[in-house]
């Protein structure tokens, strides 16, 4: 149970009420061990985003239970989950939300900041920032640098807090050819370097090569829960 990072037990998700009832997750259980880099897939309207959601505490499973790091945050008031969110999970979004009116280094420092101040916190930014490529872009404002620099500040604002999982919703589905592979080779390297769990909702399975296990979601239910021999990381 110890290197489990992530459980998901019996979660149901079902939008509205009666006849106008959606079902978008039925029965879903899976687990995850600590430092995996794994993929969810299926079709559009699948059920992918609405669990993604519920792995970041976002949203509410209808039934079931999500445990992250051991613990069932369910019973957490908002101002508690908010704060257990921004510990334990790491976010990347399709588009990299940055704040325009700050810069790169402020961008990533935020989620940080929430959590209190500390003296390493702009190191470690700029250790981050470096190994993603971007040691020279960090005084730029949010709004000045390129869609794929974007998401690459956006992957060290996701890991600044350490978090024991890191969520990515398309992370590449904005992205050019190029850029959407250079995100996917930092996330996969960052990956084994720094052991972070990574949970990435693609369309574009073939761009992630190989990874350790590929969740597949169909009308609301895991189809696939394929493992492939990749060894485990920490
Ligand atoms: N807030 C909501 N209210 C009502 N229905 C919803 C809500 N969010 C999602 N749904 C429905 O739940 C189902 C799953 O949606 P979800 O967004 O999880 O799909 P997805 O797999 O992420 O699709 P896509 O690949 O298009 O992003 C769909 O039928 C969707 O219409
Ligand atoms: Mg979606």
């Amino acid at each position: 149970m110890a290197d489990l990072v992530l459980e998901v037990r019996n979660v149901d998700k079902i939008f509205g009420e009666g006849e106008t009832a959606v079902y978008a997750l039925k029965n879903v259980s899976f687990s995850v061990k600590k430092g995996k880099f794994i993929l969810i897939v299926g079709s559009s309207g699948s059920g992918k985003s609405t669990l993604l959601n519920m792995i970041g505490l976002l949203d509410r499973p209808t039934n079931g239970q999500v445990f992250i790091d051991g613990i069932d945050p369910s019973n957490l008031n908002d101002n508690q989950i908010s704060s257990f969110r921004n510990s334990k999970l790491g976010f990347i979004f399709q588009f990299s939300n940055l704040l325009s009116d700050l810069t790169v280094l402020e961008n990533v420092l935020l989620p940080r900041q929430i959590q209190g101040t500390d003296t390493n916190a702009i190191e470690e930014a700029k250790s981050l920032l470096k190994t993603v490529g971007l040691e020279n872009q960090m005084n730029k404002y949010a709004n000045k640098v390129s869609g794929g620099q974007a998401q690459r500040v956006a992957i060290c604002r996701a890991l600044i807090n350490k978090p024991a999982i890191v969520l990515a919703d398309e992370p590449t589905g904005n992205l050019d050819s190029v850029s959407a592979q250079t995100t996917v080779q930092l996330m996969k390297s960052l990956n084994k370097k720094l052991g972070h769990t990574f949970i990435i909702v693609t369309h574009d399975r073939p761009q992630f090569g190989d990874v350790d296990k590929i969740i597949t979601i169909k009308d609301g239910r895991i189809v696939d829960d394929e493992m492939m021999e990749v060894p485990t990381v920490n």
